[in-house]
């Protein structure tokens, strides 16, 4: 198959890329707009590849950068989007327009070529749950503008697929963690802060629970969903475990050697959803199962981010002070 990636310089589109180039014969090529999210350094060992095609600079919600990325593709996978929470509500424009126009922009180029259709999605479209876990049948309740414009284009997918037949198929994945996530996200944030004894900035109590996913194994899910989901279905991908915030922080002193005195309980995030789980049965009964437990993947992610400080130190040098700034009222050190 030659694939589309769209957000492919991102955290879980460049995993999943270098995976998919890894465990299949695929072709890819990426299509992404290189926001401060995305970077071509995440890609940079994939040169060289036979069937990794390039990345075309561009934006999804851009009709002919879109056509000139998907010339003789097979099938778009959707990654790009907008992806963090606290941003969505300093600022919510450009989560409208990427989310939504994006994610409209791509459908009617797959109507136009027949192209199958994989939208990667989350659990933030349930909202928040005090106990057991979402299915696919659990109503939709967004509580943020991140997730209530990823449920419109949860929506609209669905919607081409019942209107005009496209074969979409859309993978909802819970948190994940892994190598090169942007710091702005609890755990890279955690390990950054820790390794430099600047303070841990823990939301209201702490007491959120999170339902942890390995990157890998986001990666393939969304695989499992491209090759053997069923169009017009959707498919959870959970983690295996669930993890209050202030126990994966304290996890992190652990890996890191940092003193417990670091963490500093702050101001909570407006409309802070309490708890995520995914209940995965349906992915599971494709094949799919994930494989790394929390404890596990959260000692690798630490190595990852000890090992590969030339990835993080031009971000942690550059506009994200400057974002750290206005979001946490204070400057992170040297
Ligand atoms: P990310 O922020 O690391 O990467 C997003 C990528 O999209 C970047 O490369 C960015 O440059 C690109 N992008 C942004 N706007 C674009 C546009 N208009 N046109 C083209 N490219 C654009 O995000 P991530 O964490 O890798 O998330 C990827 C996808 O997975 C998103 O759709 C997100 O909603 C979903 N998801 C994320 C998680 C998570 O825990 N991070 C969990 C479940 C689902
Ligand atoms: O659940 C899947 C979602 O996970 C994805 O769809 C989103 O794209 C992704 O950003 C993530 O959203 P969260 O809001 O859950 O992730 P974040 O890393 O921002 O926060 C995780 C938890 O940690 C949440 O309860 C808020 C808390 N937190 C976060 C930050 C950045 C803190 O306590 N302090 C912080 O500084």
């Amino acid at each position: 198959m030659k694939l589309l990636v769209c957000g492919g310089a991102g955290f879980i589109g460049s995993n999943f890329v270098r995976l998919r180039l890894a465990e299949t014969d695929d072709q890819i090529v990426v299509l992404d707009k290189l926001t401060y999210a995305g970077r071509r350094e995440n890609l940079a060992d994939l040169e060289g590849n036979s069937n990794y095609l390039g990345l075309v600079h561009g934006a999804i919600e851009d009709a002919e950068a879109v056509a000139q990325a998907a010339a003789g593709v097979d099938a778009i996978v959707n990654f790009a989007a907008e992806t963090h929470v606290d941003r969505s509500i300093a600022e919510p424009d450009a989560f409208v327009v990427t989310n939504g126009q994006g994610t409209y922009t791509l459908l009617e180029h797959a109507r136009a070529n027949d192209l199958r259709y994989v939208q990667v999605s989350t659990d933030e479209v349930y909202g928040s749950i005090d106990e057991g876990s979402f299915t696919e049948e659990s109503p939709l309740k967004p509580s943020s503008p991140y997730s209530a414009t990823k449920t419109g284009a949860d929506l609209l997918v669905e919607s081409y697929f019942h209107t005009f037949g496209l074969p979409t198929s859309i993978a909802r994945g819970s948190n994940n963690y892994g190598p090169f996530q942007y710091p702005e996200k609890l755990i890279p944030l955690m390990i950054l802060n820790a390794l430099h004894g600047d303070p841990l900035p823990v939301y209201g109590d702490g007491m959120q629970v999170r339902n942890w996913l390995f990157v890998e194994d986001f990666g393939r899910g969304i695989g499992h969903v491209l090759d053997h989901g069923v169009p017009g279905e959707v498919y959870n991908c959970g983690g295996p475990d669930e993890c209050p915030n202030i126990d994966v922080v304290n996890r992190i002193i652990e890996l890191t050697g940092a003193s417990t005195d670091l963490i500093d309980y702050v101001t909570d995030r407006p409309g802070h959803d309490r708890r995520y789980s995914l209940s995965s049965a349906k992915l599971e009964g494709l094949g799919w199962k994930a494989r790394t437990h929390f404890l596990e993947g959260l000692e690798l992610t630490v190595n990852w981010y000890r090992e590969n400080a030339t990835w993080w130190e031009s971000i942690r040098s550059g506009d994200y002070r400057e974002y750290y700034e206005r979001q946490y009222g204070r400057s992170l050190g040297s």
